[in-house]
């Protein structure tokens, strides 16, 4: 397979030949500490874990065994028998993630957190503890039933622990803030084995850090989040026509949406510009109130050519589903994310850019290519996390890339394509002077610098922070997939010596 971490091969690793075999000893003993927990190849449940992940790519990874903790207790016996060892291990929530390896790994350990989806809502409502790998999707419909939600991603299959860990923009973002703003407390298994708790009294270091830093620091076994009442709401999708006019007229609407002194807190609105067969365009509104037609979308309702309308009073746990619905597991899935400032020249060239990278696609099976871009208004930043945005008043755009195909052999022509995508639109940012630092870690590309793009005081803390809870950089050497800190230097800083243990 051609996705291969260079570095990676430095621990826990035999020849090729014998390579599913190389964590064989960490397997069995994860077997006889966690029995009934711990599945290997060719198992029932080892294939079904491998079938649930939602891109290609991540299912046809083949881990030695995979490890399926049900508690925090669970996660900690099995890190304190993968760790001394030196075994590489991957950590799975919601199993989404589109990098390279995010959350598999070819002869190593997956650790499977989807049996740690226990949701319990506090009795004043204004809580909610989350299992680390519970998926949006569940958490929606249980706090529905409440008249509560919190500010999490979109689709229904997503891990609220991934996604939330990213940072996690969703349908509540400019009223709310990110999922990870609303997070109270984190449980968090380090990589000794402990089991603690972050939050803005205990740990508050950890708590901040873990507010958009990734999988650098541990393993999250519980999140709790603060609450907010939710009704029901009006969302849905129109598709156009394409033409010079609609492509124009959206990218008009866009820039006014986003740069709205007014903004309505409410509404979010993503425009989706996105080539398969043909060219697409597409408006996806929310308004997180039962109000058909809110006069801030009259801009976008008066653009020309609509095609389908599946707008609608609806409720976030049937809008989530939807969502999930309308995105299929089993392609092959690249995804890119930049940002610049709203700029109506900068949306028109990302669709010029999109559009110069279709041509590519002859040829390729199921190929789809898109561009979604997403405002980023100063209502939703919040002071907690480390993702460093700073929104100037006609805001942000965040764009999100992404790349879908059937079949693997496909897999180096569509990456280029879409390394070409991503650096037009960095090339054109920065030609018109709207680049912009942060890179959405939810959907950034496998060699993409997330961290460094949150400002350096934040990725000086997140350093020390990984520092102090994980002394010798396990969740960067032992634990390759994510965005990641300096973890080559980590390694030479802090080398394995089971010895330690
Ligand atoms: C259809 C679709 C729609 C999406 N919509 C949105 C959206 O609206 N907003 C948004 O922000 N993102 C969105 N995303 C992106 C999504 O948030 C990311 O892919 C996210 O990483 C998925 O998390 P996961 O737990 O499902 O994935 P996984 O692939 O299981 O995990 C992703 C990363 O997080 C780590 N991780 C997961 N759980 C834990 C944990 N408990 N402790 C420590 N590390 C953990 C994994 O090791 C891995 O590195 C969407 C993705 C898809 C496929
Ligand atoms: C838009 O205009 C350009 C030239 O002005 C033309 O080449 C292109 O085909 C038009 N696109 C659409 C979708 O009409
Ligand atoms: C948003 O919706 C809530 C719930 O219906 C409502 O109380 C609030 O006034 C609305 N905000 C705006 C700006 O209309
Ligand atoms: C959806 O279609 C209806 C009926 O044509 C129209 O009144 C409404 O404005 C459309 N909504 C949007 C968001 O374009
Ligand atoms: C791509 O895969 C999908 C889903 O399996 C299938 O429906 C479609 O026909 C495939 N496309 C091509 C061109 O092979």
């Amino acid at each position: 397979m051609l996705r291969n971490f260079s570095v990676l091969g430095l621990l826990c690793v035999v020849t090729s030949g014998a390579a599913r075999g190389s964590c064989a000893n960490c397997c069995a003993k994860l077997a006889s500490s966690l029995p009934g927990k711990v599945f290997s190849p060719d198992s029932a449940a080892y294939e079904a874990s491998l079938a649930s992940y939602w891109a290609l790519q991540e299912q046809l990874i083949t881990p030695s065994c995979i490890v399926s903790p049900t508690t925090a207790i669970d996660v900690s016996t099995a890190l304190k028998i993968i760790v001394p060892d030196s075994c590489k291990f991957a950590v799975r929530g919601g199993g989404h993630g589109t990098a390279v390896g995010v959350a598999n790994i070819e002869d190593g350990i997956t650790i499977d957190l989807r049996g740690i989806d226990t949701i319990v809502l506090s009795e004043d409502k204004e809580q909610v503890a989350v299992g680390g790998a519970a998926t949006l999707g569940d958490v929606y419909t249980y706090l529905a039933q409440y008249g509560v939600s919190i500010p999490g991603a979109r689709a229904a299959g997503i891990g609220v622990g991934g996604s939330t860990l990213g940072g996690g923009f969703g349908y509540f973002a400019p009223s709310q803030g990110l999922a990870a703003d609303s997070v109270a407390e984190y449980e968090v298994v380090l990589a000794n084995g402990d089991i603690i708790t972050a939050n803005q009294q205990s740990n508050s270091d950890l708590w901040r850090a873990l507010k958009g830093g990734g999988s650098n620091f541990g393993i999250v076994t519980k999140l709790t989040f603060n609450t907010f009442p939710l009704g029901e709401v009006w969302a849905g999708d129109v598709f156009f026509s394409v033409s010079n006019e609609t492509v124009q007229s959206t990218a008009t609407a866009l820039y006014n949406f986003a740069s709205n002194p007014d903004y309505d807190e409410n509404a979010s609105v993503f425009v989706l510009y996105a080539y398969q067969n043909a060219p697409v365009v597409l408006v996806e509104y929310t308004y997180t109130a039962p109000v058909v037609d809110a006069p801030v979308f009259d801009e976008f309702e008066a653009v020309p050519g609509q095609l389908l309308n599946t707008t609608a009073v609806t409720t976030i746990p049937t809008l989530s589903a939807s969502s999930q619905a309308q995105s299929p597991s089993g392609f092959e899935q690249i995804t890119f994310a930049m940002t610049f400032v709203n700029d109506e020249q900068m949306i028109l060239e990302a669709y010029n850019i999109m559009i110069a990278a279709s041509s590519k696609l002859t040829g390729v099976a199921g190929a789809a290519i898109g561009l979604t871009l997403r405002p980023i208004v100063p209502s939703m930043i919040r002071p907690d996390d480390v993702l460093g945005l700073e929104v100037p008043a006609q805001g942000l755009i965040q764009t999100i890339g992404s790349v879908q195909f059937n079949l693997t052999a496909d897999y180096s022509l569509m990456n280029n394509v879409a390394d070409q995508m991503l650096s037009d639109l960095e090339a054109a940012a920065k030609r018109l002077g709207v680049y912009n630092r942060y890179i959405d870690m939810n959907h950034a590309k496998t060699e993409q610098k997330v961290l460094e793009g949150y400002g350096s005081q934040n990725y000086e803390l997140l350093k020390a922070v990984a520092g102090k809870y994980d002394p010798k950089g396990v969740f960067q050497n032992l634990m390759p997939g994510g965005f990641k800190l300096l973890w080559v230097e980590f390694y030479i800083l802090a080398p394995f010596d089971s010895s330690d243990h």
